[in-house]
Order: structure tokens, then sequence, then C-alpha cells
């Protein structure tokens, strides 16, 4: 990270909720300067008023699987940010749990839009603006490592968010930036509980904690680019 500015510049998509969310507040608690976005402008209006809205907080409306409406965010992200030493790929959406056959073609193409695509835009039109020695942050899941029936649209992007950052990592390695798929493990979440309804889930870790570990990584600059929570506890 720039050794010239004194706060740590960073991006987090889908920060209106969940994980986003706590990571977003875990910067923030740091004196990180943030700019997030999703796609509903009522769950970022939450976010700043809860808390308190914070001069170092920036968000705005933005559908990762366009293009168009992530080159403005981009911009705004620029103007706001200068550049960029920390991007988290957080966004995502589950689909439905169902086998291939009888997956539905439109949530296939709609997951793979938002989990891979959304991915690869934000990424491609940051890159220009991140700082030598910084890091990008691509959310995974398990069952993107091993095979998990029913996991479908869900699984197979998880699957490219792994390769695409083995890829990323060794693209930009000469300009110093880390690139890390992160497996935050099973989380208190929206999409959690939409996977596992009939869960119980207290059982489960916070977002809280999973954002303490993404600060953990960012600290510790692991070397090896595919990491699961538990690997930096
Ligand atoms: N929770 C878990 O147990 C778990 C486990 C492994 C991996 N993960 C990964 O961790 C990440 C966060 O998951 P979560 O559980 O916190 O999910 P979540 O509670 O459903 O939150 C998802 C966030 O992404 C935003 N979002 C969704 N689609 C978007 C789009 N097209 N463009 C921009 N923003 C979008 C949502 O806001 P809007 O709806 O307003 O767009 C929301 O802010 C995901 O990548 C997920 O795959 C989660």
């Amino acid at each position: 990270m720039s050794r010239y500015t004194f706060f740590v510049r960073a991006v987090v998509t889908g920060g209106s909720r969940g994980i986003g969310r706590a990571i977003v507040e875990a910067f923030l608690k740091e004196n990180y300067r943030v700019c997030t976005c999703a796609r509903h402008q009522e769950g970022l209006l939450v976010l700043k008023r809860e808390l308190g809205d914070p001069i170092n907080l920036f968000a705005m409306p933005c559908d990762v699987k366009d293009r168009d409406s992530v080159k403005s965010f981009v911009n705004h992200c620029v103007s706001f940010l200068g550049k960029v030493d920390v991007l988290v790929n957080n966004a995502g959406v589950l689909g439905v749990r169902e086998k291939i056959e009888g997956y539905p073609e439109d949530v296939w193409e709609e997951v793979l839009r938002v989990n891979l695509n959304g991915m690869f835009f934000v990424t491609k039109y940051f890159i220009p603006y991140m700082e030598r020695g910084g890091f990008i942050i691509n959310m995974s899941s398990g069952v993107g490592k091993r095979p998990a029936p029913t996991w479908g649209a869900y699984a197979v992007s998880k699957f490219g968010t792994e390769g695409f950052s083995l890829l990323l990592a060794e693209e930009l390695r000469e300009r110093d930036i880390r690139v890390y798929a992160f497996n935050p493990g099973a989380t208190r979440t929206t999409m959690r509980a939409q996977a596992y309804p009939q869960e119980d889930p207290t059982r489960l870790k916070s977002p809280e904690e999973v954002a303490r570990a993404v600060l953990r990584l960012i600290k510790l600059r692991p070397s090896s680019v595919s990491l699961d929570y538990e690997d930096i506890l």
C-alpha cells in the first residue's frame, strides 16, 4: 500500500448487508476511506444512516453485472478515493438449490452474470487505479472447491472465482498486488438463511468475525491465493 497516503483506500461491493456491510464497518473503524455499492439504494441509505453518515464512506447503487453501471461506480470511487489499495469483490447471489438437470436457465445466467461477470467488470475497471502493494480479495466459497450437488450456478461461479483469482494473482504479481480467493465459510447472513432455511443461525459465525479475518488477511499478506477463514485465524 502507498506510503504517501495516511489512510487506506478501499472498495467493497455488496456493502449494504451481511459480510460486505461488516467489512465496510471494520474498514471504517480502521480509518480506511471506503466506497461501496449494492443494487438497491434503500439498503445503502440505511447503512449510511445507521453508521452516522461517516465522511469516509461513499455509497451508490450499482449492479455489478451491468458494465455501464460499474463504469459509473468506478468513476465516482476514483473521484472519492484517488487510487485504490484494497478491492473486495463481495457482491453475490445464491440462485436456487437444484440439480443441473432441473436448474432454471434464467437463474443460471443471472448467477453467472453477477458472481462471475460482475467480478470481472469490477476488477477490470479498477485495475488501472490499483496502488502498488494493494489487495484484491474475491469472496469465494467451499462449494467452489469441491463438488457439492444442487449448488448449481453458484458453485460453478465460485469455482470460477478460484480460477480467476489464481490467474489474476499471476498477472498482477509484477505490480506487487496480492490477489486472494477467500472462503468465509458458513456465516449468519440473508444468503446463508436462503440456502439453509431450517438452520439455527445463532450457531453460525457472525459477519463481523469474517470482517476481522479480512483485516488479518490484509495485515498478514499470506502467499497462498486460495484461503479459507480457518487459514487466517
Ligand atoms: N454467508 C455465507 O455463509 C457465505 C459463505 C461463503 C461465501 N459467501 C460469499 O460472501 C459474499 C457475501 O455474501 P452474504 O452472505 O453477505 O450475502 P447477502 O447477505 O445476500 O448480501 C449480498 C450483498 O451483495 C449485494 N448484491 C447482490 N447482488 C448484487 C449486484 N448484482 N450488484 C451489486 N450488489 C449486489 C446485496 O445488495 P442488493 O441486494 O441491494 O444488491 C448485498 O449488499 C458473497 O459473494 C457470497 O457468495 C457467503
